[in-house]
């Protein structure tokens, strides 16, 4: 077909095939890599442009639609505010408030949500909030929780109204906030009128310091993301926006049985489709072993997996690999493979999968063994952990609770999908770019499977739309390289929507049971923690995603008085194969999980004996100078090694969140849960208090290179993979304050396995702590030759030179005690040109022999509706200890994001499969993410700890926000009214049904009484 169309303002003529949607002839036609793919349904509004000045889903709609049509794309809109001799208009109003106010985190809804905007703003210039979260309501957001972009958008309609809006960095670096304790700056209304206002316009969260004050010019900054203004203009940055001459397109074919033997695979007329360039079987490439787990060496668990296996162990199996000249003739060629298979007995339960005479996932006799697992017994992993005495702490106890808690399956659901380019290199090294979090894993982890040598691979991670967990398998990067090897030429492959729900992994489902002892005063005498985990057909992470279970989960209760020192703690756990999706790592990694129960657990014991949950929780947490119980017990399958907890901020936590949400005005007010008119409605509050880990202590390992340039400018190097959340910028905050440069002089690269240091990858809340030490130990170094190199100069011309250690970097200057000065740019010149010539360049990496804790007091507020078990969540607050927060804008919103993800568990997110093992949800509609016009409000409170064991006190905050979220609305439901729910998420039929045994037993109890 033949379409004219005006696309940005230029009249374009562009031929593609009839069944071409506007999305693929857009990005594989025309070039425009802004409008993204993120599924194919017209769900996730990532292919937002806008037609005609309407926004539309370009995935859904033919090309042909668009004929004649006037198309604008994120590319027409603003320009980077610098490009040489030319003037630019600069950023437009709307891309300026997004890279403002951290409204960007991965950046790969961030075109969508900018045209979104764009045409409300064109309609409505005074948007109220509410107008603003409708107009976003099309496009999801897997990062940000909405706040901040709707917080831009506000911030945005205001500068286009002519009114003036408060700099973000400015007001909040007023000196004496920086010297008592830092405020937000005053909060202003630019939310329009009459309706209900959930988000505050004064964007930095609060944050109560509790340390000596700083005078830091960089860490501490809200400063904007040095990747914004390229994401915020759409530019190619994603794995998937690369064109290159002659890329094939590559699919899997996937199995329709959940466990069954390949009898036979014949693919000679799929082979023989014109436009097919390759297909492989099980029979044409080598069988090696391996787990897709990306885990530093050795990889702590079994290896159970290869590319290509003659048995397929779950419904979405790879059963063949396909490389076509288009997505149509892979389809096509799919379609034309004939399998045919002896079905085997399928095992969906993980209970059946334990029991004596269970059919066996894997019996191949290449299998590896790690710790205890055992496949003759479908046993991935099995951890047995006893810290003290627990039946003698049982024992001592007045009373003894039990209870039985369920978590279910979920989706990592990053809006960007899974996405690999393979190619070889002019020098026949093949280059694997890919979204990934751990590019140095999938270089090791593949070679052997690959049959090269890791130095013959290259891994190339560009900007990445999110990936929480997900994208720390190493899960396509295979089937692209294997089809590069077979054809030689470069293959592309992307996942759709649903073969993230069926073939991606996800959050480890569970069933948990808690025992816990109590003297009357409310001591904890004794805890017991018993997991079934269901691991799904392969073993990626099973081991050490349910090993975090019991140790975050149960360590954060050691029981107070004697047991403070010697806590009586059980975690037995056993980690089974089923023929189900592989589960893996996602966000918080097996302890969100651990916070189902324990918190539910804990809010029932403190009922129980008739304490405030408050009080019951502040008795018997972990406090700082204690011993982390677990760090003589269990270190993912390493050597344990005690470990002190330095730093605990716990106890303000509770103390600034309780009063943000108003606990002790509402928590047992009777009139407060009544809403009047409204008998069935019945408002309730809750809390839970979690924390979480920093990195794998003597293990995790970042390393960064750091280069002066000949204008006194930086590359920083870090093989750290910023996935969405910012690290790129604290880690160059961290290099900008020991050198006393603006961020702006740092160009940071991440990552490459050609040029940048070696990193684990992001995971384990590890890359602010670990690879920013190891920034600061690079950047040290720089200094160290940049000081000395300066006293030099400023000896010349028979001046007293002072001493290297006296000099003090700021302002792009070396200070002299005296005052003199010279410019850093003075000393790159003269360092690389003028006198004993020099690169001046620093290179430093680090293990850490600790893993600080983050802790956290969660707050939910909630309604729920007594006649249908409906639960609104109306408000979460969260008050954290993460230790000095680097940057208030992107930490406030992981744990905004964060949040967002954590209440999908409690309330709506779930996996489930029919009886013949097919997914149920494959697709955004039926696996619900809160949308922008759903959400409740969010409140952060940073509670600043310095954690010794880092140079500016870090410790992490990614991770926890996922902890505590969902017991804190199980709590608040109970509070409400009395069902008391254990498992999540909470449906309004769990929830109904829950409310109707809290009602039986009411009236049971009520007549044992009489
Ligand atoms: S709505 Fe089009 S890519 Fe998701
Ligand atoms: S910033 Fe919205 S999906 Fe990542």
């Amino acid at each position: 077909m033949r379409l004219r169309l005006t696309l940005n303002g230029k009249r374009v003529v562009v031929i593609v095939p009839s069944e071409t949607s506007l999305l693929e002839a857009l990005r594989d036609h025309l070039g425009v890599f802004g409008v993204k793919h993120g599924c194919e349904t017209g769900e996730c509004g990532a292919c937002t442009v806008l037609m005609d000045g309407e926004p539309v889903n370009t995935c859904v709609m033919l090309a042909a639609q668009a004929d004649g049509k006037s198309i604008t794309t994120i590319e027409s809109i603003g320009q980077h505010p610098e490009l040489g001799w030319r003037r630019t208009e600069g950023l437009d109003p709307l891309q300026q408030a997004f890279v403002e106010t951290g409204a960007i985190q991965c950046g790969f809804c961030t075109p969508a949500m900018i045209l979104a905007a764009r045409a409300l703003l064109a309609e409505n210039p005074s948007p109220s909030e509410a107008d603003v979260r409708q107009a976003l309501s099309g496009v999801l957001c897997r990062c940000t929780g909405y706040l901040k972009p709707v917080q831009a958008i506000l911030r945005a309609a205001a500068v286009l109204r002519g009114e003036s809006v408060q700099s973000i960095s400015g007001a909040f670096l007023a000196p004496p906030e920086l010297q008592s304790g830092r405020e937000p700056p005053p909060e202003s209304d630019l939310s329009g009128g009459g309706s209900e206002v959930l988000t505050r316009t004064g964007i930095l969260p609060q944050i109560q310091v509790t340390s000596p004050p700083r005078m830091w010019t960089s860490v501490g900054r809200p400063e904007p993301k040095v990747d914004a203004v390229k994401l915020v203009q759409g530019k190619p940055a994603f794995a998937a926006d690369i064109e290159m001459r002659g890329m094939l397109v590559a699919k899997v074919l996937h199995s329709p049985m959940a466990h069954a033997r390949i009898k036979k695979i014949d693919a000679a007329k799929a082979r023989a489709l014109p436009g097919v360039a390759a297909v492989l079987t099980w029979k044409d490439i080598p069988r090696v072993i391996y787990s897709t787990a990306g885990q530093s060496d050795p990889i702590p668990g079994p290896l159970d997996m290869f590319s290509l296996d003659e048995k397929v162990r779950f419904v979405g199996d790879r059963v063949a690999l396909v490389a076509a000249e288009s997505e149509a003739i892979a389809e096509q060629a799919m379609s034309l493979i004939q399998v045919s298979y002896e079905p085997l007995p399928a095992l969906l339960d993980p209970a059946e999968a334990m029991k004596d005479g269970a059919p066996r996932l894997h019996d191949e006799p290449e299998y590896v063994n790690f710790g205890d697992s055992d496949p003759s017994r479908n046993l991935a992993a099995h951890i047995h952990i006893d810290i003290g005495d627990v039946e003698r702490g049982m024992a001592e106890a007045d009373q003894v609770f039990e209870g039985e808690y369920r978590v279910p399956k979920v989706q990592q659901a990053s809006i960007e999908p899974h996405v690999v380019v393979t190619y070889w290199d002019e020098d026949n090294r093949l280059v694997i770019r890919t979204s990934t979090q751990v590019p140095f894993h999938v270089r090791r982890q593949l070679a052997p499977v690959l049959g090269l040598a890791p130095k013959r691979i290259r891994v190339i991670k560009p900007r990445i739309g999110g990936g929480f967990g997900g994208k720390q398998e190493v899960m396509v990067e295979d089937v692209a390289a294997h089809l590069t090897i077979a054809t030689g030429r470069p293959v592309r492959y992307e996942t759709t929507r649903a073969e993230e729900f069926f073939f991606a992994r996800s959050r480890h489902p569970m069933r948990i049971r808690m025992r816990t002892g109590v003297k009357r005063d409310g001591t904890i005498t004794a805890n017991e923690m018993t997991v079934l985990t269901d691991t799904g057909a392969y073993g990626c992470h099973a081991l050490t995603v349910t090993g975090n279970t019991g140790h975050k989960g149960m360590a954060l209760y050691v029981g107070d008085g004697p047991y403070r020192k010697s806590p009586n703690i059980r975690f037995y756990a056993d980690i089974v194969y089923t023929n189900t999706p592989p589960a893996g790592a996602f966000r918080g990694y097996g302890v969100p999980q651990g916070f189902w129960a324990v918190e539910r657990h804990m809010e029932r014991v403190a009922r129980g004996l008739g304490m405030d949950p408050l009080e019951f929780r502040m008795k018997n947490t972990l406090r700082a100078g204690e011993l982390h119980p677990f760090s003589t017990a269990w270190s993912e399958g390493r050597e344990p090694r005690p470990e002190t907890i330095n730093t605990c901020g716990l106890e303000e936590c509770i103390a600034q969140g309780s009063a943000a949400i108003g606990w002790s005005e509402k928590y047992g007010n009777a009139g407060w849960h009544r809403i009047r008119g409204k008998p069935h409605l019945r408002r309730g509050i809750g809390v839970a208090t979690v924390m979480q880990g920093t990195a794998i202590p003597y293990l995790d390992m970042g390393g960064a290179s750091i280069k002066m340039n000949d204008d006194g400018s930086f590359n920083l190097m870090v093989g750290a993979t910023d996935l969405g959340t910012g690290s790129d910028t604290v880690l160059a905050q961290q290099a900008a304050e020991v050198l006393g440069v603006p961020l702006d002089d740092l160009i940071v690269y991440s990552s490459d396995t050609d040029f940048t240091p070696f990193d684990k990858g992001a995971y384990a809340s590890s890359t602010t702590y670990i690879s920013g030490t190891a920034v600061v130990h690079a950047a040290q170094k720089v200094a160290e030759r940049i000081r000395w190199r300066a006293a030099r100069m400023l000896g010349k011309g028979g001046q007293e030179a002072p001493a290297p250690d006296d000099i003090r970097l700021a302002d792009r200057q070396a200070w002299a005690p005296d005052g003199r000065s010279v410019t850093l740019a003075e000393v790159a010149l003269n360092a690389l040109h003028h006198e004993d010539q020099e690169q001046i360049m620093g290179v430093a990496s680090y293990v850490s022999p600790s893993s600080p804790p983050p802790f956290a007091a969660q707050f939910a507020e909630v309604t729920v509706d007594t006649e249908t078990g409906a639960v609104t969540v109306n408000r979460l607050v969260m008050a954290v200890d993460s230790g000095v927060i680097v940057n208030p804008l992107t930490a406030s919103g992981q744990i905004e994001g964060g949040m967002t993800q954590a209440l999908g568990y409690a309330v709506c997110e779930e996996m489930v499969y029919d009886e013949a093992g097919r997914a149920r949800e494959q697709d955004f509609t039926d696996y619900h993410i809160f949308r922008s016009d759903e959400m409740p409000e969010l409140q952060t409170i940073f509670v600043e700890t310095i954690e010794p064991s880092h140079p500016f006190g870090v410790k992490a905050v990614a991770e926890i926000p996922m902890d505590g979220v969902a017991p804190a609305v199980g709590n608040a439901v109970l509070d409400a009214c009395g069902a008391d729910v254990d498992t999540i998420p909470m449906t309004p039929e769990r929830v109904w049904k829950a409310l109707k045994a809290s009602r039986q037993s009411s009236v049971l109890s009520h007549q044992e009484k009489k």
